[in-house]
């Protein structure tokens, strides 16, 4: 007799059992998995449970705002926000090669991590949003809400903790069930997949403060018009790419020398493969017409027909 509500109370039980009186740490990321387990672990432990939320300033437009707003303000938890911005963009600056940005973003999020944990009263345990995909696929371990003694992949080898991982028995379409019953918000839920480097992968070649903008601009544009073309659930991923060319436009009796942006769009089951989606030509055009008029720099926009393979879903 497996019911959603069942499996709340068993796994709060569960939580409450082995956690007693001890405190449990989250990365609170905003993605579907880390917001489930932090909203399932703070109904079962209320306080005792941290989260920290790294900003990176790789996130898209109001994106850190809105978790502040559902954990903190309406959830009343523990949440730790960390502007780091600065830190990020500056070990960015000149990097251009893809993994060597993915690397240091990575690394850079642990140390962040790390240095915030350091300034907290004791945390014995580590909540993390494992699902059951992820264990099928790693292969060795079994399916357990708390493990013990576990030096997390990653991390530093004096932060070990015990693990949480209430969330292993289940599978994605479960977890994002669990997120409702426990009263996530819709927009946390069904969120589209977003890459942890987040918009630095977006952006080809060096990251700058400048490209940002214009790449989360034109990916609030776009996420606007998907969503009132009621296409939001339909389309896997839909976001905008910086390549980072220039090329020769013209403005009422001036000619432009200024960016183009890349619109990519797929659908998927599981990101393994993919297909262009069909985004209907009046839509395409509406979300054409107000990057140009409302983004600074754009001057061009261009809609990626390539399926992966042989192309990924990012563009690095
Ligand atoms: P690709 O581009 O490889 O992407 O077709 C497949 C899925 O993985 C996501 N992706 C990432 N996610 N860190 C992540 O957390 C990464 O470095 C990364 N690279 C790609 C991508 O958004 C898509 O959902």
């Amino acid at each position: 007799n497996w019911s959603m509500a069942n499996f709340i109370e068993i796994e709060s039980q569960k939580i409450r059992q082995g956690v007693g009186n001890r405190n449990v740490l989250c990365a609170l990321s905003g993605g579907v998995d880390s917001s489930v387990v932090a909203a399932l672990i703070h109904q079962a432990i209320g306080n005792q449970l941290t989260c920290v939320f790294v900003d990176h300033g790789l996130l898209r437009k109001h994106e850190a705002d809105a978790v502040m707003d559902t954990f903190r303000d309406e959830f009343h938890m523990n949440v730790i926000k960390i502007d780091a911005k600065d830190r990020f963009l500056e070990k960015l600056a000149g990097v251009s090669d893809p993994e060597q940005k993915r690397k240091i973003i990575g690394n850079e999020f642990i140390y962040v991590f790390d240095e915030e944990a350091s300034k907290l009263e004791q945390m014995d345990f580590l909540a993390q949003g494992t699902l059951y995909t992820d264990i099928i696929e790693s292969g060795t371990e079994t399916a357990q809400t708390i493990k013990s003694h576990h030096n997390v992949g990653g991390l530093p080898e004096h932060m070990e903790f015990d693990l949480i991982e209430p969330l292993n028995t289940l599978f994605k379409d479960e977890v994002r069930e669990l997120g409702l019953q426990l009263g996530l918000p819709e927009e946390i839920v069904w969120r589209q997949p977003f890459p942890g480097p987040g918009l630095a992968i977006r952006i080809l070649g060096e990251v700058t403060e400048e490209k940002l903008t214009i790449v989360r601009e034109s990916d609030a544009i776009l996420r606007d018009e998907i969503a009132k073309a009621g296409l939001d659930q339909e389309i896997w991923q839909y976001f905008t790419v910086l390549p980072n060319i220039k090329s020769v436009g013209v403005m009422g009796d001036s000619r432009t020398y200024d960016h183009t942006i890349a619109i990519r769009a797929v659908t998927s089951v599981d990101g393994m493969t993919s297909d262009w989606a069909r985004i209907p030509l009046d839509v395409l055009e509406k979300i054409s017409t107000r990057m140009v008029n409302e983004v600074e720099q754009i001057n061009r926009v261009v809609y990626d027909v390539t399926s992966k393979p042989p192309s990924t879903i990012e563009w690095e």
